[in-house]
């Protein structure tokens, strides 16, 4: 049954029973009709290929010159990461870079989103040379790229920065960072521009805010209680600076490619967030809960780049901690994009905690006085993805592009990340990790679920699995598999295609891949 038709009779029994019992019911109206999704679903000039970032692949960290990333000390720091995985090697993506491209073309992507490593361009930031052998090196990825027909999609920062940054002013806590990242994009934009026709200038800023400076989970690791028991930081205030200092970068930085570049090279530029979906807990009783929470998630940072200022909202409950932005400030921040470009891989519900008790992190500020769970009258949002926090409801996707849409009109969307982590207790053998059906399956549903947003309006242009293959899946090191392809990290580093690498081709009408996960 596709949505979008009439409605049938039997339909609409089915819709009584689905006021009845909603869970039951809904769900399995929804598989039924995920089975169906085309590449016809999509027009013809849509975007699909896959996603991944410099630390989480390259490997070669301390090659041609490669400076030193504050992710480079952080995952060598014992008992950060799980199993004290590093992404010293990673994919080794830096040496087989031409196999991974042939890996995408052979699936039939017309696309591919990466990052630059901003310590093989800088190693020591502006406080050093700019390094050839890495500007060399993403020449290489560009080129063979585009002689394959795939279009690159460029983060310039995703999560790796130069150590020096931090050693010297505390990277994101100081506004000389957005200096040191104006200087960087400029680099980007002249040695890559006359190719690169999509700009991604952050990579979620939310998560370095929020990881970095509240949770304390990633570096720098600040944080205080009751958000963890870091040896610095404040987490009610901290990550409000670090995003402030991140959305003037990032407005500073597209404010230059449009002064300098963009009508020479003619590309675009916008800024990836991670964009879950939030719904009430109580349709009711939380449903402004659930609004705070968006506009504190969301807002916080498309509201400024868009209109020009942090939402109402997180003024009335943060006060005067929430940094304020000059009116010069606003005049560059307002409109600093030509695009939206979302992250999306789960949905949860939302608890208001001004009327109900929550715990000492939900009553903060912060947090908006909010709270959030996967539950609700003890039943799972959705299957439980081998991420802790990621649950799989596809409905989530249909509503972060409606949200966009009502929210920010006239932006067109990328969704530059979405995919499927599998559970470990699902088989940890090279044959179960392959046969990876349950990962098929969230692509789909997730896929039909965008397609019926376009049907509605939505103006989506693009959509990026995560990720190419198995990678440094960051505090959760190679044990969290979110690849198309599997990669022997403890060994050979071989490529192996699962499942969903095929069901991708067949989607897309690639060529048949050289071997099968059975065999
Ligand atoms: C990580 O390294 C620390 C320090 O060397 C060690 O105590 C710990 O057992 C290691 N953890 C694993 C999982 O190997
Ligand atoms: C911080 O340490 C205190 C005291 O040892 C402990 O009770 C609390 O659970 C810790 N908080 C976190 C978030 O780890
Ligand atoms: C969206 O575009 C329409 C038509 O061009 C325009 O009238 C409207 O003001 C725009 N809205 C925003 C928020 O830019």
């Amino acid at each position: 049954m596709r949505m979008g038709t009439k409605m049938h009779p039997f339909f609409s029994c089915f819709l009584l029973l689905l006021l009845v019992s909603p869970h039951s019911y809904g769900e399995k109206e929804e598989e039924d009709e995920f089975e169906e999704i085309k590449r016809s679903d999509f027009p013809k000039h849509f975007f699909f290929g896959a996603s991944t970032s410099s630390y989480q692949i390259e490997g070669g960290y301390l090659e041609d010159g490669k400076g030193i990333s504050n992710w480079d000390v952080f995952s060598h720091t014992p008992g950060k990461i799980i199993n004290n995985d590093t992404g010293d090697v990673a994919d080794d993506h830096y040496h087989r870079y031409l196999e991974d491209i042939e890996l995408m073309h052979s699936m039939g992507m017309n696309a591919y989103r990466f990052s630059i490593s901003w310590t093989r361009i800088l190693p020591r930031g502006r406080f050093g040379k700019v390094n050839k052998r890495g500007i060399n090196f993403y020449n290489k990825i560009i080129d063979n790229l585009l002689l394959k027909g795939i279009e690159p999609f460029v983060t310039i920062y995703h999560f790796d920065y130069p150590m020096e940054l931090e050693t010297r002013y505390e990277s994101w806590m100081s506004s000389q960072m957005q200096d040191d990242f104006v200087d960087f994009a400029n680099i980007c934009f002249e040695e890559f521009g006359d190719r690169v026709k999509y700009w991604m200038t952050i990579n979620e800023p939310e998560m370095v805010a929020i990881l970095g400076y509240k949770k304390g989970n990633f570096p720098p690791a600040h944080c205080s209680p009751p958000f963890g028991n870091c040896s610095i930081g404040n987490s009610d205030r901290e990550p409000l600076i670090v995003m402030h200092n991140q959305l003037l970068a990032h407005a500073k930085a597209v404010s230059l490619y449009r002064t300098h570049f963009q009508e020479k090279q003619g590309g675009s530029i916008g800024i990836t967030i991670s964009m879950q979906m939030y719904e009430p807990l109580d349709q009711q009783l939380d449903r402004k809960a659930a609004d705070r929470f968006l506009a504190f998630h969301v807002g916080w940072i498309y509201d400024p780049i868009v209109y020009g200022d942090y939402p109402k909202k997180m003024r009335e409950i943060l006060g005067s901690e929430l940094p304020s932005f000059s009116d010069e400030d606003k005049k560059y921040i307002k409109g600093s994009l030509d695009f939206t470009s979302i992250n999306h891989y789960t949905t949860k519900y939302v608890k208001d905690c001004f009327h109900s008790s929550c715990t000492d992190e939900a009553n903060r500020p912060i947090n908006a006085f909010t709270e959030t769970t996967p539950y609700r009258n003890g039943i799972l949002i959705g299957d439980q993805m081998g991420m802790p926090g990621l649950y799989v409801v596809p409905r989530g996707m249909e509503k972060v592009i409606n949200y966009i849409k009502q929210k920010y009109p006239n932006q067109s969307i990328f969704v530059t990340e979405n995919g499927y982590s599998m559970p470990t207790s699902d088989g940890n053998k090279v044959e179960d990790i392959v046969n990876d059906w349950k990962r098929i399956k969230f692509h789909k549903s997730y896929l039909a679920a965008l397609a019926k947003a376009m049907r509605n309006g939505g103006h989506v242009r693009g959509y990026f699995a995560w990720s190419l293959m198995d990678n440094f899946e960051w505090i959760r090191g190679y044990d969290t598999r979110f690849g198309l392809f599997y990669v022997d990290h403890l060994k050979t580093l071989e490529r192996r295609p699962k499942l969903s690498a095929h069901w991708f081709t067949s989607f897309l009408g690639g060529y048949p891949l050289n071997f099968h996960p059975s065999e």
